[in-house]
């Protein structure tokens, strides 16, 4: 087609019948769905909604090249890629199949592809959305430079349960933290244009509900009421909505008894009648056809057509949707349009991430785009953003006078463990915290390092009749590495111990629940051994989730809470150690004393009974650390919260005088909470945070820090899906964390 034609046409629906419209970027979207919609057969149409796993190798992928070639496959979900062999399979779908529909490849890049950030929850700890856009903007670029188009990222999913493994993949406790993280994060993937060479399309995950799973055991029911649903696990996707996500991934976990990947309220009522989302929802892995099990479907063909029914667009790997929903729409048990719109969401998905126009990408190009001394730089910084300082005797930052340092610990010289769940491409850190230590410290401080023991133990592991592996409760761990004679003789010999403990990587994220909250293997016994010889014990924990470590907490003079850090971590930790960069990370998530408390989280209503309720064998119900907790380098005052009344068109605001009492110039996160006190439409949490400023003071200096008490601070969303606030009495806190410092009443 002539371009100067086109152009003369007006961007209406007038050409829609012209055969080759679709092809032409001179069309608005809209129209080149419709004009390709108009020309697919109900195989091709079905294969929109098909999303197939290639499998581990080209041999294995090319088994779907006959489907291919019929127009049967959307989408590949592919850990394999690479830029050559992607370009060969797309070749196949756009050059040999009757329309020439572009395949759009996906795949899970959470917190980096090549250059690897600190997981989720440790980027949300630096209470910093930008560094989370930044980061994935990284992601972004090393991704689409590979072929992967679309990336299952990021996480929406709130986290309340430290068993849960995911955790590490959310962006915490709070919903307005994490609506603001995650929006960050869809800016950062997709850009202004989710065409462009350097950005991809992201998808909000998990849809929704995922993380209440009872008893933090993965894959389970969620019990959610209607209330908090609104107000707790939907914010942060309707963010991601407005930020303009291009998809959205629906959970394997049932809501209201009805599986999330089949729930018409959520998928339909919510997303595209309140929140006008118009582009595409793919499954989980099989979660159409696990339905089965569920007990909600009877069969493959009731699953596909309960899920496309209900707003599920795109079948991920069961391939129920194309086997089954031909017959669907015959039997006239589905409407052809049910099908059509779900074609048509996909389609301009596709459209929008430029695959039509820009199928194939750069064979020899790609390297150069990947790990530029400037993302490293940025891993750098996000892991000292992200690391919480927790306890502080003194002893931090390290002197400079400091002869000998002992490293002890299996995380201290670690190259993959750091790196977390979710690694990407990256499978290995050239950089350890050894490493960046050795770097950091003055050329004449001797630093010994010394593993001491594994993070895990593989003689105490026991294969279950599913053939997971997991722990033998039974055995004796035994452990090749376990030297813990020598970790105390290098901690008799120096200044200044470091220890490098937490859990592995593979104990977090999917699958990766836990029943304990226990350092794994002999690292507990390592410890003890270490911290009982006397000397000053830096410890440094490396985690997917938060720990409840009570022995590390009282016998450490200083912790980090470093979480998985990504290849950033030997010279950011380093840069907090020796006091190049001083802390300001605030905890995103609440660290329970025990895992007997546990769900916890620091936004629970005042009940009744408030401070009752408590254990009778705990000495207290507080969490350890709550949520937005974090130390640094100097010390702040805050003066008590003053309210100035609203005027002239500008709503009230609550103030406070922010004081650097330290010796250290800081930066300081100041958080704003609030509590209704009187709400007829439902009980509201106690404290909510509404708002957070990061404040850097000189040693000595003050500031007033203001935050504006107004609509959207103050309110909630009700039962329908309306964002409400009521006239009433409120209590303001503006404190340095949550459960601390004291209220003001303000009526609004
Ligand atoms: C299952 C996981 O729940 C989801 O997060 C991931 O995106 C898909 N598998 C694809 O790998």
């Amino acid at each position: 087609m002539n371009k100067a034609n086109v152009i003369s046409v007006p961007p209406s629906m007038e050409g829609v019948d012209r055969l080759d419209l679709y092809k032409n970027s001179s069309w608005p979207v809209e129209t080149r769905v419709e004009n390709l919609l108009k020309q697919m057969t109900q195989e091709e149409k079905l294969g929109q909604l098909n999303q197939l796993y290639p499998g581990e190798n080209e041999d294995e992928a090319a088994k779907y090249l006959p489907l291919m070639r019929r127009g049967g496959v959307s989408s590949y979900i592919w850990p394999y890629i690479n830029p050559a062999l992607r370009n060969q399979f797309q070749r196949v779908a756009v050059q040999e199949s009757r329309l020439g529909i572009p395949i759009i490849f996906g795949q899970d890049i959470i917190h980096g592809a090549y250059t690897l950030f600190p997981i989720t929850l440790g980027l949300a700890c630096s209470f910093d959305p930008e560094l989370l856009e930044r980061a994935q903007t990284v992601a972004a670029r090393e991704s689409r430079a590979e072929g992967i188009d679309w990336v299952f990222a990021p996480m929406c999913d709130l986290a309340r349960d430290p068993r849960w493994g995911r955790v590490a993949e959310t962006c915490g406790e709070d919903p307005y933290l994490s609506a603001l993280c995650n929006a960050a994060q869809v800016r950062g993937f997709q850009g202004t244009n989710p065409a462009a060479p350097d950005r991809v399309a992201s998808c909000l995950k998990h849809y929704v509900g995922y993380s209440a799973v009872t008893g933090g055991r993965d894959y389970n029911d969620s019990e959610i009421t209607e209330w908090t649903l609104r107000n707790m696990h939907l914010p942060a996707f309707h963010a991601g909505v407005k930020a303009g996500a291009l998809s959205i991934m629906s959970s394997f976990n049932s809501v209201e008894g009805i599986p999330a990947v089949a729930n018409h309220h959520t998928l339909t009522e919510v997303l595209r009648g309140e929140w006008k989302f118009n582009g595409f929802v793919v499954s989980d892995w099989d979660a159409v056809t696990e339905m089965i099990p569920w007990g909600y479907a009877r069969d493959n063909a009731d699953a596909a057509r309960l899920a496309i029914s209900a707003g599920n667009d795109m079948d991920m790997k069961s391939e129920a949707y194309a086997s089954h929903l031909a017959q669907e729409v015959k039997s006239e048990r589905l409407s052809q349009a049910t099908v059509d719109e779900a074609v048509r969401r996909v389609l301009r998905v596709k459209f929008q991430a430029g695959l039509f126009d820009r199928p194939y990408v750069d064979e020899s190009g790609f390297k150069s785009a990947q790990m530029k001394p400037a993302d490293l730089a940025l891993a750098r910084e996000c892991v000292a953003k992200s690391t919480v300082l927790l306890k502080n005797t003194g002893i931090l930052p390290l002197s400079k006078e400091l002869k000998k340092v002992a490293l002890i610990g299996p995380l201290g010289d670690d190259h993959s463990e750091i790196l977390g769940c979710w690694k990407g491409r990256c499978t290995w850190s050239d950089m350890t915290l050894a490493t960046g230590l050795k770097e950091a410290l003055p050329r004449d401080t001797v630093l010994t390092v010394v593993k001491g023991c594994s993070i895990n133990t593989s003689a105490s592991m026991m294969t279950l009749q599913d053939g997971s592996v997991v722990p033998d409760e039974n055995a004796q761990p035994t452990d090749a590495d376990l030297k813990i004679d020598a970790a105390v003789l290098a901690a008799q010999d120096a200044d200044v111990v470091i220890m490098a403990v937490g859990e592995p990587k593979g104990w977090t994220g999917e699958n990766g629940s836990r029943a304990f909250l226990t350092l794994t293997g002999h690292q507990q016994a390592l410890f003890d051994a270490v911290a009982a010889v006397g000397k000053p014990v830096v410890t440094i924990v490396f985690s997917g989730r938060p720990l409840a470590l009570p022995e590390v907490w009282d016998n450490s003079a200083a912790v980090f809470y470093a979480w998985q850090p990504g290849i950033g971590a030997g010279q950011g930790l380093a840069d907090l150690l020796v006091g190049n960069v001083a802390p300001s990370a605030r905890l995103s998530m609440s660290v329970p004393r025990d895992v007997a408390q546990v769900p916890i989280f620091y936004n629970y209503p005042n009940t009744g009974r408030p401070g009752s309720g408590q254990y009778r064998d705990m000495a207290s119900t507080d969490a350890k650390f709550w949520f937005g907790y974090g130390l640094t380098y100097t010390m702040f005052d805050y003066s008590p919260v003053r309210i100035i009344p609203a005027a002239k068109g500008k709503p009230a605001e609550a103030v406070v005088t922010l004081t650097n009492t330290g010796k250290r110039e800081g930066v300081e996160v100041v958080q704003l909470y609030i509590g209704q006190l009187a709400c007829h439409e439902g009980v509201r949490p106690k404290q909510e945070l509404r708002g957070f400023k990061h404040v850097k003071l000189q040693p000595g200096e003050r500031t007033d820090v203001c935050f504006p008490l107004s609509v959207e601070v103050l309110g909630y969303i009700d039962r329908k899906g309306n964002a409400r606030v009521d006239a009433g009495e409120y209590q303001v806190w503006v404190a340095p964390r949550s459960h601390y410092g004291t209220p003001v009443k303000f009526v609004n």
